[in-house]
This record gives structure tokens, C-alpha cells and sequence, in this order.
């Protein structure tokens, strides 16, 4: 193995707090770690989680904590013999809360190839929605007939088409703003807002298999109650305390199978990937700020 010296420029915070609690740290890297590889990071997606924990309404990082949760770019060091990836390839993956910094080490089980026909920015944001979003269906199970509240989010957009893969007929919220996307994604969308019960029954008048709530409010939660069927799945990924023991929270499982399913989609041009916005690393604030405001149209992505 290499005995190679690496820095990285790693976003941190000290205190729980709006976005200016956030600084840059520069560290020297220790010597990598057996069964890891060091990447030169290209681009890392921004998920809601990162920005609440910031805020501390997670605290289980402790302080000072780091950030980021999926990322994509150059391996510059490896430490498995027994690998087929190597010193310069291009991959993607899971971090585990350490991904918003310029370099960083990875188990290299949590690796991917990131085909070339997928942009950096879209590269760097897939893994932590795709894998929650199967997280999920899996869970669920057969199904035919799904209702998600906030389907143009990052988690949203990309449940709406596996589930459509799976031939599941899917009734989708979004603002108005979003309703066209989100049809586009293969769901009937519906506004939320007042009446939003009315609005499903009319174009799904049948009750629901199953819904998933991205958003954690408690519109949510009564229109699952009564659009639902009596046995059928409420399940949120919010995790926000809800009204109603029928709500049962899911949890993301990690496994790079099912992240490289979402990968081979949009590699043949089967699912779509919309990149709401992307920041360089350095305006990591004005990111982290963006993403709490609750409206992003797919992801948020920082550029290194
Ligand atoms: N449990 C887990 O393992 C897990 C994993 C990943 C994420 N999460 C959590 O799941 C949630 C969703 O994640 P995400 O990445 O999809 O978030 P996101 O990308 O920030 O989603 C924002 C979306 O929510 C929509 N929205 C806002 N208010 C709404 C409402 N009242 N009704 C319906 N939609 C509404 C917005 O649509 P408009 O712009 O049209 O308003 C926007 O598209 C977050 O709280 C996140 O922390 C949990």
C-alpha cells in the first residue's frame, strides 16, 4: 500500500444552529484504513437530514459534526487487495455523515462505478435518496396502489418511479408549482393544501394500498387515515412525532444492489434525475439554507 499524506477541506460545526454555525476545518488524513479508499470528491448531494442536524433537532452526531451522506468522484488511494476498483476510477456511494468534504475515506463495499454518461451533480446525489426510496417498497411490499405526500422532493421523485417499475399505480402531493413534474415522473398529482382528501378520491375514488409521508405534517397523517385502506401501510420517513399509532416510520438500509439498480436507470435514460440547484462546496451555507426552506424540486448538490 501507498503511504500517501492527504488533506481535506471538511465541513464542520461546533454549535447546533442556523447556517452560519457552519465553518471549513482543513485536517491531515490518517493512514487509510484496511478495506477503504480515498476519494478525491466531485460532487455530494445535500439531504434534509444533513441541515437538521445542523439545526440540532438531531443531536445523535454529537459536536463538533461533520456532514454529508452520498457523494461521487476519483479514488486517489486504496487499501484492498482483493478490490477491482482502483487508483483513478470514478465511483459513487454512501458516506456515513462525512461526505461534505473535499477528500474522504470509504468503505470501498459502499462503492459504485459512476458510469460517464451521468453527470458529476447527478452522480453525487443519488445514494441516500435511492436507497431510502427502496428502503421503503421493499418494506412495504406488493402493492398496487401507493399515495406519497411530497413527491417532487429528493426522496419523492425517486420512489414515484421505482414504484412505477413495479407497476404500482401511484397518486403523488406536490405544490402547484410541481404538479407537471411530478406527473412526469409517472404519478397523478394532486396539490395539497385544503381539500386534498376530495382532490385524491377524484382521481383514485378506490382506498389506497398503502402512502408514505416525506413531509411529516399532520395533513399528512389524516389523509392517509382515511384514504387508506383499514389494513393497508401508513408509513413516514420524516421522522417527526406523529398523531396516530398507525403510523409506522422507515428507516434507510443501506445496500449498494439496490443503489446500483437506480444507477443502471438513469444510466439507460429510464428514470429522470432533477437537480434543483447546485452550490460550490465553499456556499455549503447558502445550500444548507436552501434545503431547510422544504421546497426543493429533486436535489441539492455541492460542486467541488
Ligand atoms: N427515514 C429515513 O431514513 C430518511 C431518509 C431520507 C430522508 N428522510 C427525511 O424524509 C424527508 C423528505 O426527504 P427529501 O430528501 O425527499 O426532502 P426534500 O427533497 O427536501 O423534499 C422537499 C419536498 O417536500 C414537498 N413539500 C413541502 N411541503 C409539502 C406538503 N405540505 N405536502 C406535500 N409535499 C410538500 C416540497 O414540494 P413543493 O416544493 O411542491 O412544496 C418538496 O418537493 C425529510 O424530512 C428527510 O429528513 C428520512
Amino acid at each position: 500500500m501507498e503511504n500517501n499524506t492527504h488533506t481535506s477541506k471538511v465541513l464542520i460545526a461546533k454549535s447546533y444552529g442556523p447556517s452560519d454555525v457552519l465553518e471549513f476545518q482543513e485536517i491531515t488524513l490518517d493512514t487509510l484504513p484496511q478495506g477503504f479508499a480515498r476519494i478525491r470528491v466531485k460532487a455530494a448531494g445535500i439531504n434534509p437530514i444533513d441541515a437538521r442536524r445542523m439545526t440540532g433537532e438531531f443531536k445523535h452526531a454529537g459536536l463538533p459534526q461533520t456532514f454529508g451522506t452520498e457523494f461521487t468522484g476519483e479514488i486517489i488511494e486504496i487499501a484492498d487487495d482483493h478490490s477491482d476498483f482502483k487508483v483513478g476510477d470514478f465511483v459513487l456511494g454512501s458516506g456515513n455523515g462525512f461526505t461534505h468534504a473535499t477528500v474522504i475515506d470509504v468503505p470501498v463495499g459502499n462503492l459504485i462505478r459512476r458510469p460517464e454518461n451521468i453527470a458529476w451533480e447527478v452522480a453525487g446525489s443519488i445514494a441516500g435518496v435511492a436507497q431510502t426510496a427502496t428502503t421503503v417498497l421493499d418494506e412495504i411490499g406488493p402493492i398496487n396502489s401507493l399515495l406519497v405526500h411530497g413527491a417532487s422532493g429528493g426522496v419523492g421523485s425517486i420512489i414515484v418511479q421505482l414504484a412505477r417499475e413495479r407497476g404500482i399505480t401511484v397518486v403523488g402531493t406536490s405544490s402547484k408549482r410541481n404538479l407537471e413534474y411530478v406527473n412526469s415522473l409517472g404519478a397523478i398529482a394532486v396539490e395539497y393544501g385544503d381539500g386534498l382528501t376530495e382532490r385524491i378520491k377524484e382521481v383514485f375514488p378506490n382506498a389506497f394500498d398503502a402512502s408514505i409521508d416525506m413531509v411529516g405534517n399532520e395533513q399528512a397523517t389524516q389523509v392517509s387515515l382515511e384514504v387508506v385502506k383499514e389494513d393497508g401501510v401508513i408509513g413516514t420517513i420524516a421522522g417527526k412525532p406523529t398523531s396516530s399509532e398507525r403510523v409506522v416510520p422507515f428507516w434507510v438500509k443501506r445496500n449498494p444492489q439496490n443503489l446500483q439498480h437506480v444507477v443502471n436507470g438513469i444510466e439507460a435514460g429510464k428514470f429522470t434525475w432533477e437537480i434543483d440547484s447546485t452550490f460550490p462546496f465553499e456556499n455549503a451555507a447558502e445550500a444548507y439554507s436552501k434545503i431547510l426552506e422544504g421546497h426543493t424540486r429533486g436535489k441539492i448538490v455541492l460542486t467541488f
